[in-house]
């Protein structure tokens, strides 16, 4: 069992997360038993363990916690949706947690009051919180808003467009009539696009962007809605679950009954387009006043459907009330009501062979003749012109006979109910997108000068049958997270860059590559459709088979036998294919996709509805727009239309202000007061809120310009500090409120703040007068301050200019010296030097004298003579010193005459001294051949030392090139081993990117795996269970190999069963696997700590010196190669080390170790300030080095190792007992190096 017993949080796959702890280091995961003992106890790999605090964790802003990891944040949204408190932050993204349930005055008119003008944070998250947040930028910044709300389908995004707009409209003053209108838009939009879904009653089956326009004063002048892909599918079939557009049933449950007469109008099973659910939604008062007639066999024996905010009879009254106040007359009321009747009549319309009729055709059968003549009359078209229409198509010859000739080709039975629910199709979309058009025209905005718009839009979508629909609001999703990760991810951790904030960069994964595979110009799927649909003879399989050709081995594109799922693998090649969504994969099903791709009607029907009578029906078929007219190989198709609007969307977004709201769905069975951690999980993973999260660990979320914080809080300063620049400003109001430089950064432009900490800021500049004295008191004195340093800089700066122009005064005079000298020198010199000349004669009689003085006979004469010559050279030296302009010459002959008579004197002498020397010679000889042996001798002693010292010079010479050639070898090893460094470090590199690669992909198999899982739960599908198999990098795997070389498998072994074998084996080999597995696991498990540790956490109780830590850190994580038993001896020693927060008199210490063999045996720390702590293998490994000798540097550290009996002074000195060498055998190496201590 593992001492350390820290909480910890454990993937599970219904919660997401479990606590529990961890209780044993496996060879490749931990063992973590749960603290709920309903859980079982589970091995996990580390990746899908995080630290845990202690307590329940409750913020409103995720970024605030403790610790910032998924499953914190995940824990902190479950506990704060228990507490009703459904809304929360990570940094500007709001989370909305869908309670399924009213909440009360959480939405009501005092709290659209509370949060008017009230910083993002100041108060509790909220979805008004964003609006006003969209407001205030618009005014600051002076920049259109957009709020992208986006979701699942039940997330809840539409309930939180309906809020934000009722804040946009009401929150300055009580709405206009503007405003009324843009809020009546919504129950309009929804009968008419609106439907039960088996995920969301009110499930809106279109894309909706609502523009609000404001004028200069920021005031409602207008609106603008822009709608996306309405699913035309459903207006003619259902699931049995599902049910069409509401307008159907709230007119059957709810029009008058004069209404009903005009419109011939049954109760819903008589319609074939309402084929699936029958039963309309109502309340118990509201069920008493539809009357039975009305209401189907399966209402009848059911009861009605149930849901707070829908009910088909009163839904009616108000949506007929609101079309009202939008201008309809009743005329154009019933224009509408009588085309939506139309299309459910239309739909009973049922086609039947004729009997001998050799062409195939068909005609309309006997018992739809009825639902004809009503379709007929409500459309305004002749009956027999509608049935002529159904049942043959218009064709124009282009070859043989007349050109242009029109022929009838009559129509099979399918085609004739394929035409038929075309129109239906046709009418029903035209009428929506008119619906939208007359909306519009009641909100104009000309006077608009900005606008905030609310984008809702279905989310990434997945059924087990996957159709053209899906494909485009998935490419849609695509393109949002596409946004999201650009606009949150990209741009911000590039505006770190550029601002200089030194933030830690964060990877993502960029879905780029899959919008390049649907939207690519030469070869995306839409191309490649749009290619199929203009081709003489279509087929879906054809375009498929295209699909699979074109991006044969693109990671994002399989074959539908690919799927997780079972059902899909059922699908031949040709008849689908699967995308590796970023939220997970998806099997398409191509059946339909030209059909759906291609919404224009055939030429006869295109041409009955022009030309109708009804006035609505004309507007909504111009003639003119003919499809027919425009030809096959111009049409443009519904995926060209829907890209070009997305493109128009994605414009709008980038020029705009961006604020993101992520709903989530809490639970899959649409009730309150549950919530399935692993439904949201996945969700908060596919919307890129958990890597908002990592960004943000790091991150500054609030940021503003200098100039507009200065101008924020102007009008509440005094004038002393208004005058100051806006970055002084901000300086001065930074450094005096005593805020954390960790909350804060500065960078070019900008100020940053930390999440919360810009709140904080705002609410101390804006606390109450007393505090604001304080404040300005406080600026004042940090403004002096930081003058009078200033100003004591300039005087420090003047003082040293003055010292230096000292020293070069000095310096000059120096110079001008030297000069002088050195001209002074050159012009007096040749007299001196004459001087000089004749004064050495002077010398020279000296010796004269000297010798003279030997002489014994005529010494006066000499001396005499001698004494002329001093007074000759004192004449000479007299003249050349009194002519200044003396030649040369001049001076040179008085020399001469000098020099003659002192040569004259000295033959004399000489003469003298030869007569008297004669006798002398023979005496004088004999001593100099005396001197000249002396002089032998010693030269040749000389010599000798001189050869002695030669060769005592070749000998260093000769140890001088040793150490040379041994030094250039070492730097020759040096290089070689510097380049075999890079070489393994490319390699480490690359496989590092290949594994972050593969981390990527298995993230996204597990996400394609838990969708299937859960549409496998919702349809009762088979999923295939194989997880996908981890992969290791190139370097696990040689650990493993080199691993797998070892005799002994150690993998399964509990890490007790390490300790104990290594405590008592006696089996050297054994007991080296053991500790060498042993450590490996401690490394492992010391690595996940450091990387899950808390983020107040402090270098203490470290395990080995920094130092040692980081040599081991940055040597490349070789293959250990398994140590040589036998060598194995006790190596001992001692380094200095520094504590990061301890008092500078205490930091330093000793960190001592003994390395028996490769492992540590014991070690000690000896603190300035603490008791020593000595620690001994066996009984505190968790607090011990875990790192291998050679992996620790010591051994290449100059002066680190120390001999033993140093060691083990110092070790009982300090208290430990003397060292029993663990589990060797008695007579093993380290026992016998033992028995010699
Ligand atoms: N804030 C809320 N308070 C109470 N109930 C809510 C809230 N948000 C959503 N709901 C409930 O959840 C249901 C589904 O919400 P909504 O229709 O907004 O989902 P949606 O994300 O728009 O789904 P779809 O993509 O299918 O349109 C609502 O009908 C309502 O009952
Ligand atoms: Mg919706």
């Amino acid at each position: 069992m593992l001492e350390d017993t820290q909480l910890v949080w454990v993937r599970d796959a219904a919660e997401g997360y479990i606590q529990g702890r961890i209780t044993e280091i496996g060879a490749k995961e931990f063992e973590v038993t749960p603290t709920d003992r309903k859980y079982p106890k589970r091995t996990c790999h580390f990746d899908d363990i995080h630290s845990s605090c202690e307590g329940p964790q409750d913020h409103d802003d995720n970024c605030e916690l403790m610790l910032l990891n998924e499953a914190t944040f995940l824990d902190n949204l479950k506990t704060r949706y228990y507490k009703d408190k459904i809304y929360t932050y990570v940094a500007n993204i709001l989370i909305a947690v869908n309670p399924y349930r009213e909440i009360k005055e959480l939405y009501a008119p005092d709290t659209i009051k509370k949060y008017n003008g009230r910083s993002l944070g100041e108060l509790p998250p909220h979805v008004f919180a964003i609006a006003d947040k969209a407001i205030r930028d618009m005014r600051v910044y002076k920049l259109s808003q957009s709020i992208i709300v986006s979701g699942e389908s039940g997330a809840g995004k539409t309930e939180s467009t309906k809020y934000l707009l009722k804040y946009l409209c009401y929150s300055h003053d009580s709405a206009g009539p503007i405003e009324t209108k843009i809020l009546d838009a919504n129950p309009v939009l929804e009968a008419f696009g609106n439907a039960k879904t088996t995920r969301n009653n009110n499930s809106s089956r279109f894309g909706k962007f609502i523009e609000v326009h404001y004028d200069a004063k920021c005031q409602v002048v207008g609106g603008y809605i822009s709608h996306y892909l309405l699913e035309k599918s459903r207006i003619c079939t259902q699931s049995a679950e599902e049910r069409n557009y509401h307008v159907f049933y709230m007119l059957l449950a709810g029009a008058p009954q004069q209404l009903r007469d005009k419109l011939s109008l049954g109760k819903p099973d008589d319609y074939r387009y309402l084929s699936g659910c029958t039963q309309y939604f109502a309340n118990a008062k509201t069920e008493q006043l539809i009357p039975g007639s009305q209401k189907s066999k399966n209402h009848q024996q059911k009861g009605p459907l149930k849901d707070p905010i829908i009910d088909d009879y009163q839904h009616f009254h108000n949506l007929d009330k609101a079309l009202g106040r939008l201008g309809l007359s009743d005329t154009e009321k019933l224009g509408i009501y009588s085309l939506v009747a139309a299309v459910l009549h239309l739909g009973n319309i049922a086609f039947e062979e004729i009997p001998d009729d050799v062409r195939g055709g068909c005609q309309v059968s006997e018992a739809s003749e009825q639902s004809l003549t009503i379709t007929s009359g409500l459309l305004g078209v002749d009956q027999t012109e509608l049935r002529t229409a159904l049942v043959s198509r218009v064709m124009q010859s282009k070859g043989g006979g007349f050109k242009g000739t029109v022929i009838m080709v009559p129509l099979k039975i399918y085609e004739a109910s394929n035409a038929r629910d075309a129109l239906a199709k046709a009418i029903y979309s035209r009428l929506f997108d008119r619906i939208v058009g007359l909306i519009n025209q009641s909100i104009p905005f000309q006077a608009s000068n900005f606008y905030i718009g609310v984008l809702d839009i279905a989310g990434f979508e997945y059924f087990t049958v996957n159709s053209f629909e899906q494909f485009c609001i998935n490419y849609c999703n695509e393109k949002l997270q596409k946004f999201f990760n650009d606009n949150i991810l990209k741009n911000e951790q590039e505006l770190y860059k550029k601002e200089g904030l030194n933030v830690p960069e964060i990877t993502f994964t960029d879905n780029q590559d899959i919008i390049e595979l649907i939207e690519a110009k030469s070869n995306g799927i839409f191309t490649l459709l749009d290619e199929e649909s203009k081709l003489p003879k279509p087929s879906y399989s054809h375009f498929t088979a295209e699909v699979h050709k074109s991006w044969s081995n693109h990671y994002r594109l399989g074959l539908p036998r690919s799927s997780r799922l079972k059902a899909h693998r059922t699908l031949r090649d040709e008849e689908g294919f699967l995308v590796r969504h970023f939220a997970g994969a998806v099997c398409y099903n191509t059946e339909q996709f030209i059909e759906k791709n291609n919404d224009a009607l055939h030429a006869s029907l295109e041409g009955l509805v022009q030309e109708c009578d009804n006035p609505l029906l004309q507007t909504l078929f111009p003639s003119g727009s003919s499809t027919s007219v425009r030809g096959k190989l111009n049409f443009i198709s519904v995926g060209s239309k829907f890209k070009t609007q997305l493109g128009e969307l994605m414009e709008k977004l980038e020029q705009n202000g961006t604020n993101f709201i992520r709903c989530i769905k809490p639970n899959s069975k649409m009730i309150d007061r549950q919530f399935e951690g692993s439904l949201a999980l996945a969700q908060l993973k596919c919307s890129g809120t958990i890597s908002v999260l990592e960004l943000m660990e790091h991150g500054y979320p609030s940021r503003v310009l200098f100039a507009d914080l200065y101008s924020m809080y102007k009008s509440v300063l005094p004038p002393e500090l208004v005058s100051l620049p806006a970055r002084t400003f901000c300086e001065a109001m930074f450094q005096s409120l005593n805020l954390s430089a960790k909350d804060f950064k500065f960078g070019i432009t900008k100020v940053f703040f930390r999440p919360g900490k810009f709140v904080e800021f705002d609410r101390i500049m804006r606390s109450d007068p007393e505090n604001m004295l304080a404040i300005v008191a406080k600026v004042k004195k940090w403004l002096i301050r930081s003058r009078w340093v200033k100003s004591a800089l300039g005087a420090l700066c003047v003082i040293k200019l003055r010292n230096r122009i000292i020293y070069r005064n000095k310096c000059v005079l120096i110079a001008q010296r030297i000069a002088r000298g050195f001209l002074a020198r050159k012009q007096h010199r040749p007299r001196y030097q004459g001087i000089g000349k004749i004064n050495k004669i002077r010398t020279n009689t000296l010796k004269t004298i000297e010798i003279a003085s030997g002489l014994k006979m005529g010494r006066d004469e000499i001396v005499s003579g001698v004494n002329d010559i001093y007074r000759q050279i004192d004449d000479a030296i007299k003249k050349i010193k009194l002519n200044p302009r003396i030649t040369q010459r001049e001076m040179d002959s008085m020399y001469t005459v000098v020099m003659a008579n002192m040569n004259k004197l000295t033959v004399d002498l000489n003469t003298k001294l030869k007569e008297q020397q004669q006798a002398e010679e023979q005496e004088r000889l004999r001593k100099i051949q005396e001197a000249l042996e002396a002089e032998r001798a010693a030269k040749e002693a000389e010599e000798q030392r001189q050869r002695e010292e030669i060769e005592n010079k070749r000998l260093k010479a000769e140890m001088e090139t040793r150490r040379k050639a041994a030094e250039a070898q070492r730097l020759r090893q040096e290089e070689e081993d510097r380049r075999a460094a890079l070489a393994l470090q490319e390699q480490l590199e690359k496989e590092a990117k290949d594994d972050a690669k593969y981390r990527q992909q298995l993230e996204q198999e597990r996400r394609d795996h838990e969708l299937a899982l859960r549409l496998a739960n919702e349809s009762n599908g088979q999923v295939e269970d194989s997880p996908p198999v981890i992969r290791k990098s190139e370097n696990v795997r040689a650990q493993q190999q080199a691993l797998g070389k070892q005799k002994y498998d150690l993998s399964k072994w509990k890490y007790s069963e390490l300790r104990d074998a290594i405590n008592t084996s006696c089996d050297i080999e054994l007991l080296e696997a053991c500790r060498q597995e042993f450590h490996r696991r401690l490394k492992v498990y010391h690595a996940w700590k450091a990387k899950n540790r808390k983020r107040t956490t402090m270098d203490e109780n470290e395990r080995a010196p920094r130092s040692v830590m980081e040599a081991a850190f940055k040597q490349p994580p070789l293959v250990q190669p398994i140590q040589e038993i036998v060598t194995a001896q006790h190596r001992y020693f001692r380094i200095p080390f520094m504590r990061a927060n301890a008092p500078d008199n205490t930091k330093r210490g000793l960190w001592y170790a003994h390395f028996d063999g490769q492992w540590i045996a014991r070690q000690m720390e000896l603190h300035a300030d603490k008791p020593p702590i000595l620690l001994v293998a066996g009984t505190d490994d968790m607090q011990m080095c875990e790192l291998s000798l050679e992996e620790t540097g010591l051994t290449r550290k100059r002066g680190a190792e120390i001999l033993e009996h140093e060691f083990n002074r110092e070790w009982e000195r300090n208290g430990g007992k003397a060292y029993k060498n663990l589990g060797a055998k008695p007579n093993g190496p380290a026992a016998a190096m033992q028995k010699q201590q």
